[in-house]
């Protein structure tokens, strides 16, 4: 395995804690090693000594001493300019050596957890000296992080630079939403049960809210953000996930394409808003400054590498229509964040409320929508909430909640939420990531609100306190529909404590 981006964030953080835990499941064939890559100049053992100091910090759990130093002797790295010509010599001949070593028997994979301007030149360089050719029944695969493009046509092109190189079942296109076990559980959650999916229907189902909410600001990330904002940085990926696994007809098979032409054919039928629909449908915000956990943080304008009179979006909340027999007219309203108030993602299915007749002459007043709320995090579980008689000689109906934890029943297995994704990719299961076909619909989805929101002009930012759960527009957006949005915050507070 090799990595362009050796000496960045994200190989600290996931990608070698997650092979560690790979090992520790045992699931690392001894025939592996990984080189990283990166300008910095080092030797395999200053590589080392970094990542063992590292995983002090970015461990899931405790280090086993044995299972790290059997993935520490694995280790190697490469210094090189990721355009340098030349340096891909190096490479090959690098490789080659470590594969004669391990006996890799041929099969590399190439994770670029590298800037997004470098994926089209590795690629285009990786072939010219032959390392993405498969022959002899070895496998050559590239893993590609996000973002991928940053419009559809940008994606288009770089599908095309990169699909002149590789072919399309060599391409890993990672979301690493996808890599969460209960992202995971919602297609086991829906087809691996019989009592959901004949209600899973706009018969039944009044409406779809997706949150995907944050604490954190843009931390150091505001040079990125600033090109990127709420709307590229979540929806066309990891929020539109959601939607589609949410969404889906049942695949025949768990085949990676029979999944995929699924989740594609979601994708393709939400209705792309008019420039008139966007403004009405679509609400961005940029937050303040506020309080976050008792203390003052600051507005976006003043984080570091961000322009102070920046128009860039830290928040959005929109409504979406899919456009088929099983969806139509369930509008699907998803929001998304940063500095908002609670930590919190998850998809709540509201469910239409029975008729009232029965209860006309009683003192309720209104009948409580059932509601399932598939919690993704940091909260993981699913609850179902149901009308409940209140005890007494009047009737009365109260809101009660039945709740399933996932550290209750399975207890807490330690994951940085790659170590699937690293697997899948290992063993070319690609079911997990991303097809070409469906990275371009989801920018289809996107490009019409950008466009929109650059020919309009732009909102008086800021227009949320940090700390709140953004713009009151968001609000005003279910009010419209006669629907309020999902308290999140309180709902985890209560199971938190439930839960003691
Ligand atoms: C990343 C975004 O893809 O996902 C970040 O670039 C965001 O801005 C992150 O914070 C959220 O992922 P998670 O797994 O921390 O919820």
């Amino acid at each position: 395995m090799t990595i362009f981006g050796a000496a960045g964030d994200l190989t600290k953080r996931k990608l070698i804690p997650a092979l560690y835990n790979l090992k520790h499941s045992k699931l690392l064939s001894d025939q592996f090693a990984v080189l990283g890559i990166a300008r910095a100049q080092m030797s395999d053992e200053e590589f080392r000594s970094r990542m063992r100091d590292d995983m002090k910090e970015f461990a899931t759990d405790e280090v086993d001493a044995q299972e790290w130093k059997w993935l520490e002797d694995r280790l190697f790295y490469l210094s090189g300019d990721f355009n340098d010509n030349a340096m891909y010599a190096r490479l090959k001949s690098r490789i080659e050596t470590l594969d004669k070593d391990h006996q890799a028997q041929g099969n590399y994979s190439f994770y670029l957890a590298a800037a997004p301007q470098f994926f089209a030149p590795i690629v285009e360089q990786l072939g010219r000296v032959g390392l993405t050719n498969e022959a002899d029944g070895h496998w050559r695969r590239v893993v590609i992080e996000k973002p991928f493009g940053r419009d559809l046509e940008s994606a288009r092109k770089l599908n095309q630079e990169i699909g002149s190189i590789l072919d399309e079942h060599q391409i890993y296109r990672i979301d690493h939403y996808l890599g969460k076990e209960t992202v995971q559980n919602i297609l086991v959650f829906r087809f691996g049960n019989g009592i959901f999916e004949p209600i899973w229907n706009r018969r039944y189902i009044d409406s779809v809210q997706i949150t995907a909410a944050e604490k954190v600001g843009v931390e150091q990330r505001g040079a990125y953000y600033e090109s990127a904002g709420a709307l590229r940085d979540m929806v066309p990926n990891h929020l539109l996930q959601l939607v589609t696994l949410t969404a889906m007809e049942p695949p025949i098979s768990f085949a990676p394409d029979a999944v995929r032409d699924e989740q594609a054919k979601i994708l393709h039928a939400i209705q792309c808003p008019s420039p008139d629909e966007a403004a009405q449908r679509i609400v961005r915000g940029q937050y303040g400054p506020g309080e976050i956990d008792g203390k003052k943080v600051p507005a976006y304008r003043e984080e570091p590498n961000v322009a102070p009179n920046s128009t860039v979006e830290t928040f959005v909340a929109l409504k979406l229509l899919i456009d088929n027999w099983r969806w139509a007219d369930v509008p699907f309203y998803l929001r998304t964040g940063k500095h908002l108030a609670a930590r919190d993602t998850e998809i709540a299915i509201e469910f239409k409320r029975p008729p009232f007749v029965l209860f006309r002459k009683t003192e309720v007043e209104e009948l409580t929508r059932n509601r399932l709320v598939l919690h993704i995090q940091p909260d993981e579980g699913i609850s179902v909430r149901f009308g409940a008689k209140v005890p007494g000689s009047i009737m009365n109906i109260g809101a009660v909640d039945m709740d399933f934890d996932y550290g209750d029943y399975f207890g807490d297995t330690p994951s940085t939420g790659y170590e699937r994704l690293l697997h899948d990719c290992m063993v070319g299961d690609a079911t997990l990531f991303q097809r070409a076909d469906q990275v371009e619909a989801g920018w289809a989805v996107v490009d019409p609100i950008q466009k929109a929101w650059k020919e309009g002009a732009p909102p008086d930012f800021p227009n949320y306190a940090s700390g709140s759960w953004g713009p009151q527009e968001a609000d005003d957006l279910l009010e419209r529909d006669g629907r309020e949005w999902e308290r999140t915050s309180d709902i985890s507070t209560e199971r938190r404590l439930h839960r003691g």
